[in-house]
């Protein structure tokens, strides 16, 4: 398993870190089954995709520990990061360092991911001294979505990637062992990733960081409407699914499934033919 430190060390070899999310049992036996993922993230992207909401903010951190729970499960020897949800960290260090370790406890997961950088230091530094790995977040941060004015790229002006800068520096410094830089131009990712000595993971980052992550979903062609820039496919999922259900439901229609096959009799059907002669 990756740990933390593993992180750091496998940024220093200059070696890429891959990771995708996951929400629940079966796609974390996938990944885990799969070798060649480094850490999973159990994405409050899972209000959105698993729970259709239009934003994270309704994801709750008895949500989040429910899932974690799951994942952990299918992927016992994966790093496994929980992310806080909305308003489980930004009231104080104490609330922080309590809804982390909630998370650990309750799910078994190996470190825990939350938004933000100047505001969240003082919370990264409080769940980092109790012993528990953070990873940071900055640019588009989704939590933040209505101060944004929806999901829109970040650091396009120089005021901004100032902060996004300033931010990702106050994450590294409170202790965080890893950045998400999400939707920023990928200059100002790559300008990042130069300046510090933890891994940047990137999404809709450009090429320039030390990692990548992508909600899994996404990257399976779950959804044929969500086309953003950023985004590769690497399976059509929806329509793959759309086809098998269609082939079991005209199958179940025609009498054609289930078969011989796929069902148990009382007797062989060579003695049940005996029997009646
Ligand atoms: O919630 C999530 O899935 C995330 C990743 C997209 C970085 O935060």
């Amino acid at each position: 398993m990756l740990s933390a430190p593993g992180f750091v060390k496998k940024r220093k070899k200059g070696e890429k870190i891959v990771m995708v999310t996951a929400y629940d049992y079966s796609f974390a036996r996938l990944v885990m089954a799969s070798g060649a993922i480094d850490a999973i993230l159990v994405g409050d992207s899972l209000g959105m995709v698993i729970q259709g909401h239009a934003s994270t903010l309704p994801v709750t951190l008895d949500h989040v520990i429910y899932h974690c729970a799951a994942v952990k499960r299918g992927a016992p020897d994966m790093h496994v990061i929980g992310d806080m949800p909305f308003m489980s960290y930004q009231l104080s260090p104490q609330q922080a360092l309590q809804s982390a370790g909630r998370l650990v406890k309750e799910s078994g997961v190996d470190s825990v991911k939350l938004e933000g950088g100047v505001r969240s230091a003082d919370a990264i530094e409080r769940i980092v001294t109790a012993g528990i790995p953070v990873m940071g977040h900055v640019g588009l941060t989704p939590q933040s979505v209505n101060l944004f004015g929806g999901h829109r790229m970040q650091g396009k002006s120089d005021a901004s990637a100032r902060r996004i800068m300033e931010d990702a520096m106050a994450v590294q410094e409170a202790g965080a062992f890893a950045i998400v830089l999400e939707g920023i131009p990928a200059d100002l990712s790559a300008r990042i990733t130069d300046a510090l000595r933890i891994p940047t993971i990137g999404i809709g980052a450009g090429p320039a960081t030390s990692g990548q992550v992508l909600v899994i979903y996404d990257l399976l062609g779950m959804d044929d409407g969500f086309n953003p820039k950023f985004l590769k496919k690497y399976e059509n999922f929806s329509m793959r699914v759309q086809d098998a259900l269609r082939q079991y439901s005209s199958e179940v229609v025609s009498g054609a499934f289930p078969g011989r096959e796929h069902s148990v009799y009382t007797k062989p059907k060579e003695a049940d033919d005996a029997d009646r002669t």
